[in-house]
């Protein structure tokens, strides 16, 4: 087994995947099918923050405000992070907080998708599920936000930009990337 592959492994099962990276940018859609391809679960995490809470994430924010939502997340990637082999989508501000960089780095690695502001915004706009692009001009929202993530987003082991690719693609991309890097392992292989 080569070192990368290795260090890619825990006790013989896949690491997860961590799907990050700006909203609008396709985590959810692309990780859906990603994990179809690779034969692994799949876990949107905003999803599951919503039906633990039994509400949307607006309202989540309009209740009880960003800092609890972001308590609700760190709790909710905890919680993922007791299993392997999956494929996850996380919400676009998952990265701000660095302990959960270090615990997704520990128990996956983490690729960041990406798109040009004007892809973001076109993506976006016919939805109200995001709290902080309700505003009136989400354009510069969009803009600023990248702006102060970038660093963030940085973190990741690799990125991928969708701006012009479709779901698919992006999906195959990142698999043969997962492949390049670590090795053809079977996502169900040893699972208890
Ligand atoms: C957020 C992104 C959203 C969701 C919440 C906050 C963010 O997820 O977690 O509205 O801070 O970027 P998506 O990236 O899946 O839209």
């Amino acid at each position: 087994m080569s070192g990368a592959r290795e260090k890619n492994i825990i006790q013989g099962r896949p690491r997860n995947i961590f799907l990050v990276g700006f909203m609008g940018t396709g985590k959810s859609s692309v990780g859906r099918v990603l994990a179809a391809r690779m034969k692994r679960d799949f876990v949107d995490l905003d999803e599951l923050i919503e039906a633990r809470q039994r509400r949307s994430i607006p309202d989540i924010f309009a209740s009880d405000g960003e800092a609890f939502f972001r308590k609700l997340e760190k709790e909710a990637l905890k919680d993922v992070c007791f299993s392997d082999s999956k494929v996850v989508s996380c919400g676009g501000g998952i990265v701000i907080d660095k302990e959960n960089v270090v615990l997704m780095k520990q128990r996956g690695i983490l690729v960041c998708l990406c798109a040009v502001p004007e892809v973001i915004y076109a993506r976006t706009r016919a939805f109200s599920n995001r709290p902080l692009l309700n505003v009136p001009d989400p354009v510069s929202r969009i803009e600023k936000l990248l702006k102060q993530r970038e660093r963030y987003y940085a973190l990741a082991d690799a990125s991928v930009d969708t701006s012009s690719m479709g779901i698919g693609d992006a999906a195959a991309y990142i698999e043969k990337l997962y492949e390049d890097k670590i090795g053809k392992v079977s996502g169900k292989a040893g699972k208890k």
